[in-house]
């Protein structure tokens, strides 16, 4: 009896401790937060608790002492959380969401219980612990995607009263994160801490933090499954991934709405779907930005823009695009020609055009400082009351490019207008696009060099409350309004031509407005190895157009990696050689006619790529997922744990769903080296030949196979996918040029076999009334037959080609009978040296289906 006493008391009372023990450290941690919080930086408030909670038709609002927190159901997989300490929640317009995602709204099913409240969207339910305020959220089977590690707090963050916050949430050991726009770092940002706050850092590395473009959207990606969450908040904030606390990750920022984005997979794809869904797609891009550009600072004359431009077409270098740097300028004021080395621009413009090449011009985001000196753009932004001033109500002058330069409010429509005017001459001329530079906004001559805090500017325009702000709040978004009015303003002037616009500085949702490059990287190998995961990273967080200096900004490369970096810049959405003022001439072809004769090789196979590339750029600017992504993208299951592939093999990336590309990790790499491919057949697209079959894997086994490479200068290895049917064409100079020869489909047999192909008139908005063409293969293959079926085209647009040249590697028959729509043909053959089956047939815009069979 005695003995059954103690146990019971043992066991109860060892019941009781671990309660305690967890009500003890929850306050602990709490207090300890706060206290962290507020020793660095005021005071401090947290919501612990649900004192009340309210169901809304589509989720919940919670009391927590004077806080709030709301939750809403945008749709069964996109969630809305919105919390304050004040009793007032934010409701106002969003520089990054568009109004229809904000505005949508889904049921949902409340549910409360003694532990928690919350809802059920169908696919998510999300629930609120009653006595600590921790959100939980959960897929339909339970299982939980993000949690909060410790309560929210709230804190004065600076002398001016702004409220800063910070967000904790759990952080699975098997979580791995991706976005944040263009960041120096690793692919994989697990272990990475981040600060949002556009800055202009030349010369920059890896680990150098911030730099041009924060976008504050990541995908955490775990075992297969992802989800992604957008921070709404324009102001300097943090992004912390188990760097400060080893199972934690954590966001906040220093004042503004803590109001952030929770959105569901379960595929990568989708998540990437979603953040298009909220914050937009980059309309579809002229398509001569999809070929080389060529670039310095600066052709500095007409006569050499000129010779450049023969150049290029001398030598057969395929280029559609020179671009102008800041010396065309008088005395680098923005919107200015300096006639002297500019004699005639409108017949340099026109000149180019016969030659299918384009002219984008910088023109900075600062306004040279030229009181009563006839500079229109002062006089008319002055007279509009278009730039930022001092908190006395002075004009802030800041030094940059020109001298002392003033800085338009983009946050006023009225300024935005304004600004969008200003091209209206350039652009009557025929110049292609506009470069926006300098719009982080760098400043020289202040210690921040950036423009100083307490500068105020003008919110006004649709979906905003008209009232000042300071830049704590909008400097983040200088760079994309500044891109949004140049885009709006093209559009406005040429109301059916597609506005090419490049920026420097940019936020989530800038995509919607121009294309962008990653700013002023230096002639290193160690940069060309960095270039990938930013622009995979860029491309996950919606800019899928995007490149950087190829060869090198700062700096002069040796020939070597100049000829590795066009090889892989030929496989980046964009192809862009640019190079600093006063570094050695970096054209291709610099470094004699070996070096030239490869660099052209990549160039040309761009281009022959033209009709995939195309398609696939058509594809992102409807859907959001990026043309150059990484492979869990495509292979979210290729690990055996799941855990993403590109954590492996970080080198290697897709170009499109079709051809994976992959460089040496060390790009001066000599030795040998391991391609791994994810569980596909691929063949090597330069042979023809295959190199990995479709693998069976047992349970908890990966299919993953592998090849090894051995280093050339002329080999950038690329593969395309068993299962792809690639379209290309004859080599063209410009991508204006009609091919001069048949579409070919290259036809890579495997599972799931499937391809298409898209055109337009690459310059007009018409294709948005039903003036392009688009047509879907799919092919079936057997030992002794393949079939490949091409359907009826879709639109209005009629195909350049005639002919159709088919090619289907992996497959060797000695002899070969072909059938088009059931009727013999002729000419099917196998060609040993392409290691194909090669057979021409005639276009039908009807649709076609060809038949191989062997005996
Ligand atoms: C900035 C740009 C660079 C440009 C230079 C001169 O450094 O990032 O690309 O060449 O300004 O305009």
């Amino acid at each position: 009896m005695r003995f059954r006493n103690t146990m019971i008391r043992e066991v109860s009372s060892v019941s009781r401790f671990p309660r305690l023990l967890m009500l003890v450290s929850i306050f602990m941690i709490c207090a300890l937060s706060c206290l962290a919080i507020r020793d660095a930086r005021g005071q401090c408030s947290e919501l612990t608790r649900v004192d009340s909670a309210h169901a809304l038709p589509s989720g919940i609002e919670i009391q927590s002492g004077p806080g709030i927190l709301r939750v809403l159901a945008l749709r069964s997989d996109v969630l809305r959380f919105t919390m304050s300490d004040t009793g007032q929640l934010p409701t106002e317009g969003s520089w990054a969401v568009l109004e229809s995602a904000r505005l949508a709204r889904t049921p949902v099913t409340p549910f409360s219980n003694p532990g928690a409240v919350g809802f059920d969207t169908g696919m998510l339910k999300v629930s609120v612990a009653r006595s600590t305020m921790a959100i939980t959220v959960t897929d339909a089977s339970g299982h939980v995607l993000m949690q909060d590690a410790s309560p929210v707090h709230f804190y004065k963050s600076d002398a001016e009263g702004d409220t800063g916050f910070m967000v904790w949430k759990k952080m699975p050991h098997d979580e791995h994160y991706f976005g944040l726009g263009g960041k120096a770092a690793p692919l994989d940002h697990r272990g990475w801490q981040f600060t949002m706050w556009n800055t202009d850092h030349p010369g920059w590395f890896r680990g150098t933090d911030p730099l041009y473009k924060d976008v504050p959207y990541f995908m955490a990606f775990r075992a297969g499954k992802a989800y992604g969450l957008l921070l709404d908040n324009t102001w300097r904030s943090t992004f912390d991934f188990g760097k400060e606390r080893r199972n934690e990750f954590s966001f906040g920022a220093e004042g503004g709405p803590l109001r952030y984005y929770f959105f569901y997979g379960p595929t990568p794809k989708q998540v990437e779907e979603e953040y298009a869904w909220l914050t937009g797609t980059m309309p579809l891009p002229p398509k001569w930005s999809l070929g080389y550009q060529q670039s310095r600072w600066s052709y500095g004359t007409e006569a050499e823009v000129r010779s450049i431009a023969d150049h290029l077409r001398k030598d057969r270098i395929p280029a559609d695009v020179i671009y102008m740097d800041i010396d065309y300028q008088v005395h680098n004021r923005p919107f200015t020609v300096d006639q002297q080395k500019f004699p005639d621009f409108p017949a340099l413009v026109q000149d180019l055009a016969k030659k299918k090449i384009h002219l984008v011009m910088i023109t900075d985001l600062h306004i040279a400082y030229l009181p009563g000196q006839n500079y229109m753009p002062f006089i008319t932004g002055e007279e509009g009351n278009h730039f930022l001033h001092n908190p006395n109500g002075s004009l802030f002058v800041g030094d940059v490019w020109p001298g002392p330069a003033v800085f338009p409010d983009f946050t006023q429509q009225s300024t935005r207008q304004w600004w969008g005017t200003l091209y209206k001459q350039f652009y009557s001329y025929g110049v292609g696009g506009f470069w926006n530079d300098m719009n982080e906004p760098s400043v020289f001559n202040t210690p921040s060099k950036t423009i100083p805090l307490d500068v105020v500017g003008q919110i006004k325009g649709p979906g905003f409350a008209t009232r000042m702000a300071t830049q704590r709040e909008i400097h983040n978004i200088m760079g994309i309004e500044n891109s949004r009015a140049t885009f709006d303003g093209l559009l406005a002037l040429k109301p059916n031509q597609r506005p090419f616009v490049l920026t420097r500085s940019s936020f989530a949702g800038g995509q919607r407005y121009a294309a962008t490059w990653t700013g002023d990287n230096s002639s290193s190998w160690s940069q060309l190895r960095l270039s990938t995961p930013m622009l995979e990273n860029l491309g996950l967080s919606g800019f899928y157009m995007a490149g950087d200096d190829i060869g090198g900004f700062a700096g002069s490369p040796q020939m070597d990696l100049l000829t590795k970096w066009m090889e892989v810049g030929a496989f980046n959405p964009i192809d862009r050689d640019h190079t600093e003022k006063g570094s050695n001439p970096q054209e291709p072809w610099v470094g004699g006619p070996q070096q030239e004769a490869i660099r052209r090789h990549y160039i040309d196979t761009r281009y022959r790529l033209l009709p995939y590339f195309y398609t696939e750029v058509e594809e992102a600017s409807r859907t959001g997922i990026p043309v150059m992504r990484p492979l869990f993208l495509d292979f979210p299951d290729a690990t055996a744990d799941k855990h993403p592939l590109d954590d492996d093999v970080p080198n290697e990336f897709l170009f499109g769903p079709d051809l994976l590309i992959a460089p040496a990790r060390y790009p001066d790499e000599v030795q040998n080296y391991e391609v791994t491919f994810p569980p596909e057949p691929w063949y090597d697209f330069w042979t023809g030949k295959e190199v990995a079959q479709s693998p069976a894997a047992g349970p908890g086994e990966d299919a993953l196979q592998t090849t090894i490479v051995t280093p050339a200068l002329d080999v950038l290895p690329v593969f395309a996918k068993g299962g792809s049917v690639i379209p290309m064409q004859a080599l063209v100079q410009s991508t204006e040029q009609a091919p001069d020869g048949p579409l070919e489909l290259r036809v890579y047999p495997g599972p799931n076999c499937h391809g298409s192909l898209y055109d337009d008139d690459g310059v007009s908005l018409s294709y948005e009334r039903g003036d392009y063409l688009r047509v879907a293969y799919t092919c079936e293959s057997s030992p002794r037959q393949i079939t490949l079926r091409i359907s009826a085209q879709q639109g209005s647009y009629p195909a350049w080609w005639k002919k159709i040249q088919v090619s289907i590697f992996g497959w060797h028959p000695e002899q070969v009978q072909a059938e088009l729509d059931g009727k013999p043909i002729a000419g099917a053959k196998y060609d040993p040296e392409q290691a194909s089956v090669e057979v021409e047939i005639p276009q039908n815009a009807n649709g076609e289906t060809l038949t191989l069979r062997t005996e």
